[in-house]
């Protein structure tokens, strides 16, 4: 008989998530992308609310890569529309939430209206103790060319000036990596931060993720043997 796992009892303070999936869960039910797109954020919302209670420091999500500008134009546009409902509907939620909003990648390339709603929605929720990272437009390779080219500029190539450098400088160490939907890749995620994270693929697509998927994942986390390359 196999022994049971030894609870390590690590807290991960840390967890980013690829939310993926709403196209094929709105397939599932005959229904629009656009619909899956739109479940997928109420999944995003009481995802948010769990951060607190969860003992998270910092949930960063995936929203909008630099790659999904790929996708046809009305696809797109339904994405960003969301996005912007998204920020005005939500906002007094991350202030009673505590929640400070941090977003990642170039989102100052969005549209101007989105970009001001943004700088907006950083400023009043800059108290926030708690962080929601966001990414948008953000590709992980741009992100660590960026921070290369900052580090250079200042002549200091080194592993510490770019961790210094990337979007993600003020946020804790990334401890979990989730995907839902059962792909396995990180489609140009947090390459960088992901050294030594922990990660897991669920087949949960992402409209379908709860709460209490997320707490499953931690406790998974919890008793996993974090090594960094030692014994
Ligand atoms: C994730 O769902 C949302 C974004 C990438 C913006 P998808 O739209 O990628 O859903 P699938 O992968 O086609 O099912
Ligand atoms: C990754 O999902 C991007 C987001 C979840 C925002 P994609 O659906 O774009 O990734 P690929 O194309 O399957 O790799
Ligand atoms: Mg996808």
């Amino acid at each position: 008989m196999g022994e049971a796992p030894s609870q390590t009892g690590n807290r991960a303070k840390h967890v980013a998530i690829i939310m993926d999936g709403n196209g094929r869960w709105a397939k599932r039910k005959h229904l629009p992308r656009a619909m899956g797109h739109k479940r997928g954020v109420e999944a995003v919302r009481a995802l948010i609310r769990s951060v607190e209670p969860m003992g998270l420091d910092c949930l960063t999500l995936y929203a909008f890569s630099s790659e999904n500008w790929k996708r046809p134009e009305d696809e797109v546009d339904d994405l960003m529309d969301l996005m912007r409902k998204f920020i005005k509907s939500d906002l007094p939620e991350f202030i009673a939430n505590d929640v400070r909003l941090k977003i990642i990648g170039d989102w100052q390339g969005l549209a101007p209206d989105i970009v001001k709603s943004l700088e907006d929605a950083l400023e009043k929720t800059s108290g926030g103790s708690r962080t929601l990272a966001v990414a948008l437009n953000y590709g992980s390779q741009q992100e660590i060319a960026r921070a290369a080219a900052k580090a250079a500029a200042i002549g200091e190539v080194t592993e510490a000036s770019i961790t210094a450098h990337l979007d993600t400088n003020d946020l804790p160490p990334l401890d979990l990596l989730i995907r839902t939907s059962g792909e396995v890749r990180l489609s140009n995620f947090l390459l960088w931060q992901c050294a030594y994270a922990e990660m897991l693929f669920v087949d949960t697509l992402w409209p379908d993720f709860t709460p209490e998927h997320l707490q499953t994942a931690l406790d998974d986390f919890a008793i996993r043997e974090r090594r960094f390359g030692g014994r």
